[in-house]
């Protein structure tokens, strides 16, 4: 894998992606070939936000592997409690760890933290931007049932505005041939603009819809997600968006026969119990797939360790993210880092949001 970071999926070629599926696979195969592969290595997770798959499963895999781990799953029991910055943080851990898997509520924060690591960094899960392991998770699990990655109507029903795995996953699938996408959901949760935009550059077809049951005919694959609660404002906007898409055996029933259906968990009201009893429900299989998936990355990210210092020197601007949740809204020493996006347009490179001058 060239790039020391996986901030985004983005950070991989489509082969090194690839790569990653096809050994996620071997491993799944013979998992007893690969338990010293990791010896004498450090996974360190860093949680700050709370989490049961992804925290668990990357325990696991580095444990599978032969590896050892360290790291907090709640802040309150670490130095962040006394007020210890995510820099400060991180250049510590980075010193102990071989590698770093960091999820944060607010966006941008892995990549901040690689810019103060000696050590690899994973992005956990950063707010409502990304979830880039998640995605390996889901395409580790497409990849096996469909034999492909190509040619696929891919709808995504629910919070698409605050569901970072939902982001991750478009980014990801829009690279392959002819995948479209079903944008489904209410006109408040439809996904960030960032989204729209590299659809568009891909030459990905999509479209919006606010009904699940007009657009689940056309699916080849469907990816329910939660109302993310934890990221609206308050509990009376929340109330209103949620159960308003709830995958039932009623549904199904207008559904191809070898639709997959796939839900990052976890699930609160948005697929009925008796689905799990449907041959097309995944999700469960998706959380094995996904001990796998982080296991092949982590293997893939120790192959060349690169320690190198970070760089200290930036193009930094004057300018603030207009993103309340972005990391660089309580990080205030960090430096701005922008893409320019023409006219007044500034795209902030933490969390994908606009900001003009
Ligand atoms: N899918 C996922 O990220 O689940 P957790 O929040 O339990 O890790």
């Amino acid at each position: 894998m060239k790039a020391k970071h996986l901030i985004d999926l983005g950070n991989l070629t489509t082969d090194e992606l690839m790569e990653i599926i096809s050994l996620a696979n071997e491993i799944m195969k013979a998992p007893e070939k690969y338990s010293e592969a990791c010896r004498g290595k450090i996974l360190a997770t860093l949680f700050y936000e709370p989490s049961t798959r992804t925290q668990m499963s990357f325990k696991t895999a580095m444990l599978r592997l032969g590896g050892s781990i360290i790291g907090f799953d709640n802040p309150q029991n670490s130095s962040v409690s006394k007020g210890e910055s995510l820099k400060d943080t991180i250049t510590v851990v980075g010193g102990y760890a071989d590698i770093i898997a960091i999820r944060h509520q607010l966006e941008g924060t892995a990549r901040a933290a690689s810019l103060y690591s000696a050590a690899p960094v994973i992005n956990a899960g950063d707010g409502g931007h990304l979830h880039p392991t998640q995605t390996l998770t889901d395409v580790v699990t497409l990849y096996n049932e469909k034999g492909t990655l190509d040619n696929m109507c891919i709808g995504l029903c629910g919070d698409l505005k605050n569901g970072r795995t939902v982001h991750s996953l478009i980014k990801t699938m829009s690279h392959f041939k002819a995948n479209s996408f079903v944008l489904i959901s209410t006109p408040e949760l439809t996904v960030p603009q960032y989204i729209k935009d590299l659809m568009n550059v891909s030459g990905c077809r999509y479209t919006e819809v606010s009904s699940l049951a007009e657009a689940i005919p056309m699916l080849d694959v469907l990816y329910m997600t939660r109302i993310q609660r934890e990221r609206f404002r308050s509990m009376e906007e929340y109330e209103k968006q949620k159960g308003v898409f709830v995958l039932d055996r009623e549904k199904l029933t207008l559904a191809k026969r070898d639709m997959k259906i796939l839900h990052p968990l976890p699930r609160v009201d948005e697929i009925a119990e008796d689905v799990d009893y449907d041959d097309r429900a995944k999700y469960f299989h998706q959380t094995v797939c996904g001990m796998y998936a982080r296991m092949a990355l982590i293997m893939k990210m120790l192959e060349k360790p690169d320690r190198t210092p970070m760089a200290r020197k930036y193009d930094t601007h004057n300018v603030k993210c207009s993103n309340p949740n972005c990391i660089t809204s309580t990080e205030h020493y960090l430096p701005k880092l922008f893409k320019p996006l023409g006219g007044d347009m500034l795209l902030c490179k933490y969390c994908e949001g606009r900001t003009l001058i």
